[in-house]
């Protein structure tokens, strides 16, 4: 039984100050979320991750929006694993479409990141997703397969068992224009069945979240498909009261 995940991605959002009072602000939510076998998470700036940690409630996922695949050395402006880990942070965001576009994340530099976070123990979430153009030339599957294909390759089973991945077609991130369950279910499922074709049955226990646009209003939509298993939010997770309709809303 994959346990449900709904995971903020507050991306250059939030001073520490910011950050911290929405830590404490959280803190209920947490123990009503585990009852009900719901896993809430955020990934905060690299500057605000330590104080999340410290002040959120002990069951929030932490996770970092990026990270080197070097432990350590000559690369300005980098963060290592090893300094994520010393915050007691394990897990972290991989390959969003934003560092896609304007850090030239490609799908191999997604895979020598994440076969260094599974190789210390963290769980990567692994996002994919198409373009508008992809989309509408309905070459969508195809371009998701070689992003599941390339980076996941050369792990076990045993790899992946932690793993998350998020499906967010970039034409619903932050446009208000979300893809429809439907689609989303489609494409879950199809992940998963690439999963099982690489994996195997642990596919089967791989959650994968839809992101895109992903509201209050629209949640509970998306987490009845039986492929998708939690969100991926951005916009909707930066303010406590809408956090907190993600979560009430799919109680
Ligand atoms: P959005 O962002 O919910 O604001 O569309 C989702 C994401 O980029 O993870």
């Amino acid at each position: 039984m994959r346990r449900k995940l709904l995971l903020g991605n507050w991306k250059m959002n939030k001073l520490v100050s910011e950050a911290r009072d929405f830590a404490l602000a959280s803190k209920p939510l947490v123990g009503t979320a585990l009852k009900n076998n719901i896993d809430l998470g955020v990934a905060p700036t690299y500057l605000s991750l330590d104080t999340v940690k410290k002040n959120a409630d002990k069951g929030m996922i932490v996770a970092a929006q990026n990270v080197h695949f070097n432990d350590h050395g000559a690369f300005t402006g980098e963060i290592s694993i090893s300094m994520l880990k010393e915050l007691g942070i394990d897990w972290c965001l991989i390959g969003h479409s934003e560092r896609r576009e304007y850090d030239n994340e490609t799908n191999e530099k997604c895979n020598l990141k994440i076969k260094a976070l599974i190789a210390n123990d963290m769980v990567p979430v692994y996002c994919c997703g198409e373009s508008l153009s992809t989309f509408e030339a309905g070459n969508t599957k195809a371009f998701v397969s070689e992003q599941i294909r390339v980076g996941l390759r050369d792990l076990t089973a045993a790899d992946v068992k932690n793993l998350v991945v998020a499906y967010e077609p970039i034409w619903s991130i932050g446009t208000g224009k979300n893809a429809s369950a439907e689609i989303a279910q489609d494409i879950c499922s199809f992940i998963r069945s690439i999963l099982k074709e690489m994996f195997g049955n642990v596919a089967n226990d791989i959650r994968i979240l839809y992101g895109g646009s992903v509201k209050p209003e629209n949640v509970k939509a998306y987490l009845s498909c039986p492929d998708v298993d939690g969100a991926l939010v951005g916009g909707a997770s930066l303010k406590i009261d809408s956090y907190e309709g993600l979560l009430t809303n799919i109680l």
